[in-house]
C-alpha cells in the first residue's frame, strides 16, 4: 500500500545521502584504487563496494524480508533473480568510469520493485547535488521540484543520448561496434539535432525525465543501471519501450526512453536492433 512506499522511500533516501557523502569525499581525493571486472572497460572502485554495502546493510536492517540485486554483489558472483518480492535494485555508482576520471556525472541509483514493477526510484548525483526521485503515481522530482519530459516529437528536433558502444563490444563481438556506428550514422542522416553520451545510463535517463534531452537508447545495460530511473522517467511522463518497439522489459538489457511516444517510435524505426539474453534468469 502507499504508506509503505513512503516509508521505503524515506529510508532509502537517507541511506542514499549517506552513500553520497562517501562518493563526494572520495571524488575530492586525488586517486582511488581501480579494479577491472569483466574487461578493461568494466571498472569498480572501493567506493562502489562501500556504498553498495552501506545501502544493503541499512535497507536489510529496516526491511528484513526485502530482497536485493546489486551491481557489485552480482560482480562478486552472487546469483540474482527478479521475483515478486519487494526487491531493491542498486547501482552504488552508475558512471564508474566518470568517477574514476573525475568527471562529475555519477549517480547512486536505488530502485525498488514490487511484483517485478519499479515503484520507487532515487537517482542521486552527490557531486552536483542533484537528487531525482519518484514514487509510483506521485510524480517525479528533482531536489523537491516537479520535473517533466520534453514534448518533442521529431528526431530532427531532438537531442538524444546514445552509447558509443564501447561496453557492449564485450560478449557480443566486433559486429556490435559496426552496428553501433551504423545506428549513429542513421540518426545523423535522419537529421538529429545532437548526440550526447554522459557515461551514466541513469543520468541519461533522468535528463530525459527533466526534458533536457529528448530521448535515450542503449543496449547491453543491466537492471541496476536503469531500475531507479525507470520510475522517475515514467512519473515525468516519458514513454519507455524496448528498442524494437515491444513493451519495455527491465531485465532485457536494453532501453529506449523518450519524452513522447511518437519520438520513441521514430527512433525505434531508425535503429538496427541487437538482442541480449535476459538477465536474472534461474
Ligand atoms: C555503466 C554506465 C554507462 C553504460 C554502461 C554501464 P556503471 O554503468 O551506465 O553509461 O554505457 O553500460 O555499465 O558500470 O558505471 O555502473
Amino acid at each position: 500500500s502507499s504508506p509503505d512506499l513512503d516509508k521505503f522511500f524515506q529510508v532509502a533516501l537517507e541511506l542514499t545521502r549517506k552513500g553520497g557523502q562517501l562518493v563526494r569525499t572520495a571524488f575530492d581525493q586525488p586517486a582511488s584504487i581501480v579494479l577491472t571486472k569483466s574487461s578493461d572497460t568494466d571498472l569498480v572502485t572501493e567506493t562502489d563496494q562501500a556504498v553498495e554495502k552501506l545501502l544493503i546493510a541499512g535497507l536489510g536492517k529496516a526491511f528484513p524480508d526485502h530482497k536485493f540485486i546489486g551491481e557489485e554483489s552480482a560482480a562478486a558472483g552472487q546469483k540474482y533473480t527478479l521475483t515478486d518480492a519487494p526487491t531493491w535494485i542498486i547501482d552504488p555508482i552508475d558512471g564508474t568510469t566518470n568517477f574514476v576520471h573525475r568527471i562529475p556525472l555519477v549517480a547512486i541509483c536505488v530502485g525498488l520493485t514490487i511484483n517485478k514493477e519499479p515503484v520507487v526510484g532515487i537517482v542521486y548525483n552527490p557531486i552536483t547535488n542533484e537528487c531525482f526521485s519518484a514514487i509510483k503515481g506521485r510524480g517525479a522530482f528533482k531536489n523537491g521540484f516537479p520535473i517533466h519530459v520534453s514534448s518533442t516529437e521529431a528526431l530532427n528536433k531532438s537531442v538524444i543520448c546514445t552509447s558509443l558502444g564501447i561496453h557492449n563490444v564485450v560478449g557480443v563481438g566486433p559486429a556490435w561496434l559496426d552496428r553501433a556506428l551504423e545506428n549513429h550514422k542513421k540518426t545523423v542522416i535522419a537529421g538529429v539535432r545532437g548526440h550526447r553520451a554522459f557515461g551514466s545510463a541513469a543520468i541519461n535517463m533522468v535528463y530525459v525525465a527533466q526534458g533536457s534531452i529528448d530521448a535515450y537508447i542503449e543496449y547491453g545495460l543491466h537492471s541496476w543501471d536503469i531500475a531507479a530511473a525507470v520510475v522517475i522517467c515514467r512519473e515525468a511522463g516519458a514513454t519507455l519501450l524496448d528498442p524494437t518497439g515491444a513493451a519495455f522489459d527491465l531485465m532485457s538489457r536494453k532501453v529506449l526512453v523518450a519524452g513522447t511516444e511518437k519520438l520513441a517510435r521514430e527512433i525505434s524505426g531508425v535503429f538496427t536492433h541487437t538482442d541480449f539474453e535476459r538477465e536474472g534468469e534461474e
